[in-house]
């Protein structure tokens, strides 16, 4: 029995996850089910509807370590390919380090870097020639972040993660892109604002949610290494290349 081809997406029942979906829909006819995995199940039946490709909803939580046993387990019993790996899972807290909970922090590394460590790790062996995988990162991976300390070094985590992957996998021509937008009109800011307030500046520089999907979709078509979306991101990526950090952090001291 031929297998079946299936997308993948964390995260899915809100923001850049659901967008993933509905964008997915659209373009890949060639794939036999989507599989949709978060923890609020009610949300994901709900997107479901809208999608025409068959759909699984998978309700866990990526942080648990029996949820993604059975996950695993999952893979195995339905034997599929999976063409496409989006890791979107994953929150933001503001604050200052010492004012925010550490329990929440650490959480915040649970979901941001392991469980979207173990999910790549899991869904790898079932890739096959032209799969693709795209991590969403963010471009507070770029620099270090006064006031989103560990939000921003998660961030770098998995940009680094994702670039050393790519060139693993690059001989089997399985391709990953390390998705890095600026601030996304999504729930994201409802938790992470919960804490702390984001710069004025970025959120000048918000962009709508189809926009970052729609580019990650094609810079991962394209096989690109990292996919920024809008001017002044791709600004800020080739100024934390090219002007010292240090220097960088002094400004945006200056910032409000
Ligand atoms: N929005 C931005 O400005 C922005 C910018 C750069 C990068 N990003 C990154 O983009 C990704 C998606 O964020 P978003 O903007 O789409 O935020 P969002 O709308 O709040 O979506 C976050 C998603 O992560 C899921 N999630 C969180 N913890 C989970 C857990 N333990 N197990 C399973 N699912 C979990 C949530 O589902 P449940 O609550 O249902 O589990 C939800 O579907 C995140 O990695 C974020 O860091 C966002």
């Amino acid at each position: 029995m031929k297998r079946k081809n299936i997308a993948i997406i964390t995260g899915a029942s809100s923001g850049l996850g659901l967008e993933f979906a509905l964008q997915m829909d659209k373009i890949f006819h060639k794939m036999d089910e989507i599989w949709l995995i978060a923890r609020r199940k009610e949300r994901m039946t709900e997107l479901a509807k809208l999608i025409e490709m068959p759909t699984k909803v998978i309700a866990m939580d990526v942080t648990d370590v029996n949820d993604m046993r059975a996950f695993g387990k999952i893979l195995e019993i339905e034997d599929v390919t999976i063409r496409m790996l989006v890791n979107s899972a994953g929150f933001g807290l503001m604050g200052a380090f010492d004012s925010l909970s550490i329990e929440e922090q650490l959480d915040m590394l649970d979901v941001n870097c392991k469980a979207l460590t173990r999910m790549t790790y899991y869904c790898i062996p079932y890739m096959q020639k032209n799969s693709r995988i795209l991590q969403i990162a963010s471009s507070a991976g770029f620099l270090p972040q006064k006031n989103f300390a560990v939000y921003a070094a998660s961030k770098s985590y998995v940009l680094s993660f994702s670039r050393a992957l790519r060139e693993e996998l690059r001989g089997r021509n399985i391709w990953v892109t390390a998705v890095c937008p600026g601030p996304v009109d999504t729930e994201f800011f409802d938790v992470a604002e919960r804490s702390g307030s984001t710069l004025g500046l970025k959120k000048w520089t918000m962009v709508d949610v189809e926009r970052v999907v729609r580019e990650a979709l094609l810079d991962s078509y394209d096989k690109k290494a990292i996919s920024v979306c809008s001017l002044p991101i791709k600004s800020f990526h080739v100024m934390a290349k090219v002007i010292p950090h240090s220097w960088l952090l002094g400004i945006m001291n200056l910032l409000k």
